[in-house]
């Protein structure tokens, strides 16, 4: 079945973003790899494509050469740590403009496309601080969970129109982003990216990723994160 897939993937030059195109070219798709500079785009088999999600004329060009797409994964995103309180607002606007007004820009810049290429599907990936809302990750945490309620809301939105859509929800991974976090806390982004792809593939609503994704999923219904 993967043969027959196009994919983007966002952020595809370093973290679980290459990870994900990695994997995508592994089970046989055709990926274009999205990059602000595309020239840092190092694996094999991808076609770079210069994509800013922030910029709304680098996402209608990449579009516009992205036309067979048929998979769409939204991977892109910053972490400032920002506080709500204390963080610089630009900061918290960054993390808003990424996580929530990026992926939308992007998603529907390619919800024609993918309609045109005769359906597919769309995943976006999130994290357990989606859900887990500690104040020195607020901003992080707030973009996330926006992201969370418009992943679900086109869901619905696009089930009719032939795209299923798909959310990762995962703990710690190995890249750039948390460098700062011990090895021993963190998974390694291929077998994220190997789950993620496995779960799109098989119309999961949603992909959970690790233990702690899973348990704090489970107490939304009890507690107040
Ligand atoms: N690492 C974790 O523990 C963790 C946990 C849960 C969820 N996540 C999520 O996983 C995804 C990938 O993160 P990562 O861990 O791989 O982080 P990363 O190693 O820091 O990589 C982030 C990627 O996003 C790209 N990016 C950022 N802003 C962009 C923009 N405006 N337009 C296009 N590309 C942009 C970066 O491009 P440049 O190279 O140009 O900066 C880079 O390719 C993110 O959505 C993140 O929130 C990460």
């Amino acid at each position: 079945m993967t043969e027959n897939i196009t994919a983007l993937v966002s952020g595809a030059n370093r973290g679980l973003g290459r990870r994900l195109a990695a994997e995508l070219v592994a089970r046989g798709a055709k990926v274009y790899a999205g990059a602000r500079k595309p020239e840092t785009v190092d694996l094999p088999g991808v076609i770079p494509v210069q994509l800013d999600i922030t910029d709304p004329e680098s996402v209608r060009r990449a579009a516009e050469i992205a036309d067979d797409v048929t998979v769409l994964v939204n991977n892109a995103g910053v972490s400032t740590q920002a506080g709500l309180l204390s963080g610089p607002i630009e900061d918290i606007r960054l993390e808003m403009d990424t996580h929530y007004f990026g992926t939308l820009n992007l998603t529907r810049a390619f919800v024609p496309v993918i309609e045109n290429n005769g359906g597919g599907s769309i995943l976006n990936i999130l994290s357990v601080l989606s859900w887990y809302h500690a104040p020195t990750s607020g901003a992080y945490s707030a973009a996330k969970a926006a992201a969370w309620a418009m992943t679900d809301a086109l869901r619905t939105e696009l089930a009719p129109r032939g795209i299923h859509v798909s959310a990762l929800h995962v703990g710690y991974m190995d890249t750039d982003m948390v460098s700062y976090i011990p090895a021993d806390q963190k998974m390694d982004p291929s077998v994220v990216a190997s789950q993620a792809i496995t779960g799109l593939l098989n119309g999961d609503p949603e992909i959970l990723a690790d233990e702690l994704s899973r348990t704090v999923k489970a107490a939304l219904s009890t507690t107040n994160t």
